[in-house]
């Protein structure tokens, strides 16, 4: 499949009913999600617990698109495997979470998956320039990450630009993570971002038996880049 730059949103599952993750997953897809964005969390490289391989695994035969695993994890090395097992499309890894990221990289290519590299808000772009060859994706932090439902951190939209630059014209996409909204999400687009990750943006008034609101929330993003 060629390379698309076109916009393309990834709904954080971190923000479904958690009770009910097959039907959420069927239900943002049937919207018109492009990717499903999983948010892995362990208590230590941030604040908050969620999903295990396990977890994961389950969550792939109700994905139809691209399963996309944002790891805020350390060690990563050691799981690696296990979540490229339990059906990542992508794993996405954070320059911030270990010492050798190119080797993490590296590990994530051996599994035969795409491989994202993640900067928190507070690291520069710079920590990923000798990287960029190993790199499908990479991941600009506009929240500290950990929760849903943040404000957007406005620095990042200068760092997107950045990050634009650096890439050039290699097939690397651009993800943009946290507090993503119809007012912030231009911002992004416009500085060169193509995937963006939006949690509550997405899943707020809706529910499966409401998923219309899920594709008018989706919806309003988009517009909000192309007006
Ligand atoms: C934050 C997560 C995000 C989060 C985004 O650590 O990586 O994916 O779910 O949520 P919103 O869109 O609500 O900021
Ligand atoms: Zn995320």
């Amino acid at each position: 499949m060629s390379f698309d730059r076109s916009i393309k949103i990834a709904p954080s599952i971190l923000s479904a009913d958690f009770a009910n993750f097959g039907e959420e997953i069927r239900a943002i897809e049937d919207q018109g999600a492009d990717w499903v964005h999983v948010d892995v969390m362990d208590g230590h490289f941030v604040p908050n617990l969620t999903f295990g391989p396990p977890a994961v695994k389950a969550f792939r035969p109700h994905v139809k698109t691209f399963m996309d695993v944002h790891l805020m994890i350390s060690p990563v090395d050691p799981y690696i495997e296990a979540y490229a097992e339990a059906g990542a499309d992508m794993i996405t890894a954070h320059v911030e979470a270990g010492p050798h990221i190119h080797r993490t990289l590296q590990a994530i290519k051996a599994q035969g998956v795409k491989a994202g590299v993640a900067l928190n808000p507070g690291t520069p772009v710079e920590a990923i320039s000798d990287v960029l060859d190993l790199a499908d994706m990479v991941l600009v932090m506009t929240v500290n990450p950990g929760f849903g439902g943040q404000k957007f951190i406005h620095s990042g939209v200068e760092k997107t630009r950045r990050v634009r630059e650096m890439i050039g014209d290699r097939e690397i996409h651009i993800q943009i993570d946290g507090g993503v909204t119809p007012q912030t999400a231009p911002l992004v687009a416009e500085a060169g971002a193509d995937v963006l990750v939006a949690g509550s943006a997405v899943f707020k008034g809706g529910s499966v038996q409401a998923a219309e609101v899920y594709g008018a929330n989706m919806q309003a993003i988009r517009d909000s880049i192309s007006s």
